[in-house]
């Protein structure tokens, strides 16, 4: 029987200065204190994250970044590298979000060159992938899941692979309101279950966390949280209300 510990990871985008991400970890640390048997990770933008850092000292809240440049240093204006993220106490980055996709050229190819600088700075990559509306109208959904996929480990060996998390998030449902059901994300993450099986191994597979991300909120994520092979949530607009996360934090999978 595999155990895989969930992940509740809040992506803060670009939202929050200095004082209102200090603000919301303060709200927000009572209430996660008491969660146990699953990892919390925060996601707030480069210039937050030292606050971040200093404010969840002591805490188990985990800190990730939104992005990074493979290249280790170097004339890369407006670039961040693993070192610095790693110097300011991340542990997680997400790679590949769909919104870098579609706004900041981010392909298949940069995902995997930052993947693998994440795993040689062991940084956890969270890696995103997910269809647009028009895919999924078109059946399209599987292909476009495996192509990501395969673009994203493309080149990595088993070892690496198990390094890695990976996010579904149907970019449809991403600041929307319009959260796939519980069978929607079951049946894309039983997929890349089964890919992971075939691109590493059983056994990688088996210990893969796989998130759900898109308009995940209080009243939806125990539903989410009861599928097989749904092992936590990349949450958006829910992770700025401190109420709304912490109850994410706590779900309860329905029965
Ligand atoms: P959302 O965003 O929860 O606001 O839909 C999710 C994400 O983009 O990771």
């Amino acid at each position: 029987m595999m155990t895989r510990v969930p992940i509740i990871a809040g992506n803060w985008k670009m939202h929050c200065t200095r004082a209102e991400a200090q603000a919301l970890v303060a709200a927000l640390t009572p209430s996660i204190l008491g969660a146990a048997g699953r990892e919390v990770i925060v996601a707030p933008p480069f210039t937050a994250l030292d606050t971040v850092a200093r404010a969840i000292a002591g805490t188990p809240i985990q800190l990730a970044a939104q992005n990074l440049y493979w290249e280790p240093k170097g004339a890369f204006t407006g670039e961040v590298s693993a070192a610095m993220l790693r110097d300011v106490g991340c542990v997680a980055v997400i790679v590949g979000h769909s919104e870098r996709r579609q706004y900041f050229g981010e392909t298949d190819e940069t995902v995997n060159r930052k993947i693998r600088t994440c795993i040689e700075a062991e940084l956890v990559p969270i890696v995103c992938v997910g269809e647009i509306l028009s895919e999924r109208d078109r059946g399209e959904t599987a292909a476009v899941v495996e192509k990501q996929l395969r673009g994203a480990w493309s080149g990595l060996d088993r070892d690496a692979i198990t390094k890695c998390v990976v996010a579904y998030e149907p970019v449809w449902a991403i600041g929307t309101g319009r959260t796939a059901t519980p069978a929607q994300a079951q049946e894309v993450h039983a997929l890349i279950r089964r890919l992971t099986t075939t691109l590493a191994s059983a056994d990688v597979a088996g210990n893969l966390r796989i998130l759900y991300g898109g308009s995940v909120k209080a009243n939806n994520v125990d539903g989410l949280m009861a599928e097989v092979d749904v092992d936590g949530a990349l949450v958006g607009g829910a992770s700025l209300q401190a109420d709304e996360f912490a109850r994410i934090v706590n779900f309860e999978p329905l029965s």
